[in-house]
């Protein structure tokens, strides 16, 4: 464990508390629907009613179909977005009271990482550093050597990130959330819309995390084969509900599955590949 990772854990108040722990957190957006008239509104429940914990160290993945919550649940527990009931806490902080102590611990990694367009990835990873408190002393060595292990090619380390493709850009999104040894890594899609190739290296990496890293890991995907091989338990959420969040082999088993496709089937009565999202024009902030 790094140093950071433990001044972390140590300024804890409760240290035998779940990594993540999550109760009954719901949250709706009201949306404006342009058929009811002009400025109606409907509601619309993106988490209802979600409760699990993780214990330290352990990776969860949540599978779900476009739109049943999975990035709203990050979102939450990121801080980013407050709850309309329920509560999360993430080693024992609330995400509400707590906000600042959970900002410390957590990380999160979202399908479209926003980066300095113009500035190149070990700048980026310079700022990032900066806002995080380390100095310049501290991040010399440690920002090639974090590029290094994501397998960034060191020869476009001063390139614009506008000019890298997307795998290159999910690489440094990734790097920059170890800069700060994150206890907690909250993934969000990390390998949507890569080529194959790049995909398998972020998940070798994703898996380099998890057995060299004490961080515990919360893994939302779109990939059955992802969630299976990289997490220890697979949560099924669906329209906000969370419905199971087992070993995939028991969630076979529970649902009479042979494959997870089928379990997933089995639980909620939907295709996993079926497309279950409106259109999302409508949405009236983007956090
Ligand atoms: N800021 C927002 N304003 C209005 N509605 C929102 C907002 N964010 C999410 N929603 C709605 O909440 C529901 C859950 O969205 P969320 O983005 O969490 O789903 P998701 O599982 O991450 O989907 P995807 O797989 O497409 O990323 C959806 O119906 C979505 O349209
Ligand atoms: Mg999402």
């Amino acid at each position: 464990m790094t140093n950071i990772q433990q001044a972390a854990i140590e300024a804890l108040p409760r240290r035998t508390a779940p990594a993540v722990d999550v109760r009954d957190l719901s949250k709706e957006f009201r949306r404006r629907d342009r058929k009811l008239g002009r400025f109606a509104h409907r509601k619309r429940v993106a988490l209802d009613g979600v409760s699990f914990t993780m214990q330290r160290g352990e990776t969860v993945a949540i599978l779900g179909q476009n739109g049943s919550g999975k990035s709203t649940l990050v979102r939450l527990l990121s801080t980013l977005l407050l709850p309309d009931g329920g509560s999360a806490e993430i080693f024992g902080h609330d995400v509400v009271r707590d906000a600042r102590a959970v900002r410390r611990l957590v990380n999160r990694v979202s399908v479209e990482a926003s980066f300095f367009k113009k500035m190149s990835s070990s700048e980026n990873l310079g700022y990032a550093s900066r806002y995080y408190g380390m100095t310049s002393r501290q991040t010399r060595d440690l920002i090639p050597q974090i590029l290094g292990r994501v397998g960034f090619p060191p020869d476009r380390r001063d390139e614009p990130m506008e000019s890298l493709s997307r795998g290159m850009q999910q690489k440094v999104a990734l790097a920059r959330a170890l800069l700060t040894s994150p206890v907690v890594l909250l993934l969000d899609e990390p390998t949507t819309g890569l080529d194959p190739r790049s995909k398998l290296e972020v998940q070798e990496f994703i898996r380099e995390i998890r057995s060299s890293h004490d961080s515990t890991i919360l893994l939302c995907t779109h990939d059955l084969a992802e969630a299976e091989t990289l997490a220890e338990r697979v949560g099924i959420l669906d329209r906000g509900q969370l419905l199971a969040v087992e070993p995939a082999d028991a969630l076979r088993r529970r649902f009479g599955a042979t494959t997870l496709e089928e379990a997933f089937f089995a639980a909620t009565g939907r295709a996993f590949e079926a497309d279950d999202e409106e259109d999302d024009e409508d949405r009236e902030v983007f956090a």
